[in-house]
């Protein structure tokens, strides 16, 4: 199973174990790691779902869709490394995947 560290703000780090298929915000909420509020459940409308992705990842990443694009404008502190974590699917390939939570959710 892939692993995914999660990295609060105050700098509190959450290894865990997230299954294929999951996303990296479900991953977040089934282990109980706080700072990703994903309000809107994962149904792209909210943004409360905000991490930086470490930039050695960026390229095993999907692009940004336009609505991603469109929502992140409503996050705070957003910068390049910004992604919304309900659009990244784990995958083998995210083994060791690192994201850290904004200070806080918009
Ligand atoms: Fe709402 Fe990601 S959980 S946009």
């Amino acid at each position: 199973m892939p692993e995914i560290t999660y990295i609060e703000f105050n700098g509190n780090s959450h290894p865990v174990d997230v299954p294929e298929g999951f996303t990296v915000m479900e991953g977040a909420h089934k282990n109980g790691i706080p700072g990703i509020k994903a309000e809107c459940g994962g149904s792209l409308t909210c943004a409360t779902c905000h991490v930086y992705v470490d930039p050695a990842w960026t390229e095993k990443l999907s692009e940004r869709s336009d609505i991603e694009e469109a929502l992140l404008e409503c996050a705070y502190d957003v910068r390049a490394e910004s992604r919304l974590s309900c659009q990244i699917r784990v995958t083998t390939e995210l083994d060791g995947l690192v994201v850290r939570m904004p200070e806080h959710q918009t």
